[in-house]
């Protein structure tokens, strides 16, 4: 696969840390940093050269539930403005400051995630510079941490996951063999404890571009008809790590590959912890095969569903960055894709993402989920 990624020899160095661009083409970017420097150069990828043993499972304890019982769930929302993005997914909100809210409002705040899949808050100056041991903190009130096989992280951090690309370098999985750099997705959904209330943000950003899309698997299951539902709930299907580690194996993206790739089983049609709401869960990224089927059958059935989440803008919602903005989505329900529009203009994105697990995925009653 050929990629536009900076091709780095695994293990030259015990580490490679990037440092912020001084290409000669960028000279805004350069003129910028003589005059002060990179704000956020703490938070630069870095590609440790460590090795991580396989991950244990562990028993999840969804904070979405404390808020069920809770007399108003939405209080935290009392002095906000929200506006809903679409009917069915997202909502964006003004007048929280979620630096400051408490463990009562963060339950409620996972809750709300759950049912709108997609919260975007504008106005989070104090949350973006607040430091990483913050941003962990944060994550650990929604579940374990997740550290990423490949990605880039800040030092000393790798529980921080970064999306970085410059003038001159890209450190996120791309691919330029392809008509459209649309790649749907539910993050690391290879892991047996795939993650749930997902929290991202922007360092920098193009003046415009780079935009990010979402879609309800809740509305795409939804749109499919109850015998083809009924069908579904009875599958489960593979989804693998393996193409993710080979890319950087092949010296893309930092070149790192710290814990051996995962296969893991799950159900094609999965039911959220808290709401109890099923939601359809492959992607084309990471889903590999239907357990059981003919490989005709799996790959038929596989590109339907694929295809349908690709083309249905009636369940999708898309975000268009500002400065300090947060955005927060629940992984089990829906999925995203990154757009990259604004190559062209040579300027830096540099987003990290705080990356709870969940539960291992809970299928309809009945499936055997044991193989
Ligand atoms: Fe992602």
């Amino acid at each position: 696969m050929s990629t536009t990624t900076t091709e780095v020899a695994p293990a030259v160095s015990a580490t490679l840390r990037l440092r912020p661009t001084t290409g000669k083409d960028d000279k805004d970017e350069t003129q910028k940093e003589e005059l002060e420097p990179y704000r956020y150069a703490h938070l630069l990828p870095h590609f440790s050269q460590d090795r991580y043993p396989p991950l244990t499972s562990f028993e999840h304890v969804d904070p979405g539930h404390r808020a069920l019982s809770h007399p108003n769930p939405r209080s935290f929302l009392d002095n906000a403005t929200v506006v809903e993005l679409t009917p069915n997914l997202g909502s964006e909100v003004h007048g929280v400051n979620l630096a400051r809210l408490n463990d009562d409002a963060r339950d409620q705040l996972a809750l709300e995630v759950a049912r709108r899949g997609l919260l975007v808050f504008r106005n989070q100056q104090e949350f973006i510079d607040s430091s990483p041991e913050f941003y962990k903190a944060w994550g650990r009130h929604f579940g374990r941490l997740h550290i990423h096989p490949t990605s880039g992280h800040p030092e000393a951090h790798p529980e921080i996951h970064l999306v970085y690309r410059d003038a001159n370098s890209t450190f996120n999985f791309e691919v330029d063999d392809s008509i459209t750099t649309t790649v749907w997705h539910s993050d690391v959904s290879y892991e047996l404890q795939p993650p749930g209330l997902t929290t991202f943000f922007l360092l920098s950003q193009p003046t415009t571009g780079g935009d990010t899309l979402f879609t309800s698997q809740v509305s795409t299951l939804k749109k499919l008809s109850p015998q083809f539902i009924a069908f579904l709930r009875t599958l489960k299907a593979v989804h693998s790590g393996f193409e993710q580690a080979d890319f950087s194996r092949a010296g893309r993206r930092g070149g790192i590959v710290r814990r051996e790739p995962v296969e893991n089983v799950h159900p094609v049609v999965r039911i959220h912890p808290v709401t109890g709401v099923e939601a359809l869960y492959v992607n084309r990224q990471f889903t590999r095969r239907i357990v059981g089927l003919k490989r005709e059958e799996s790959e038929t059935i596989l590109k339907f569903l694929f295809d349908h989440i690709d083309k249905s803008s009636d369940n999708q919602a898309r975000v268009k960055w500002q400065p300090n903005t947060v955005v927060l989505w629940d992984n089990r329900i829906t999925a995203h894709s990154a757009i990259i529009d604004y190559k062209d203009s040579r300027e830096r994105r540099h987003g990290a993402r705080i990356t709870p697990q969940a539960e291992r995925p809970i299928g309809p009653e009945g499936l055997d989920l044991s193989s």
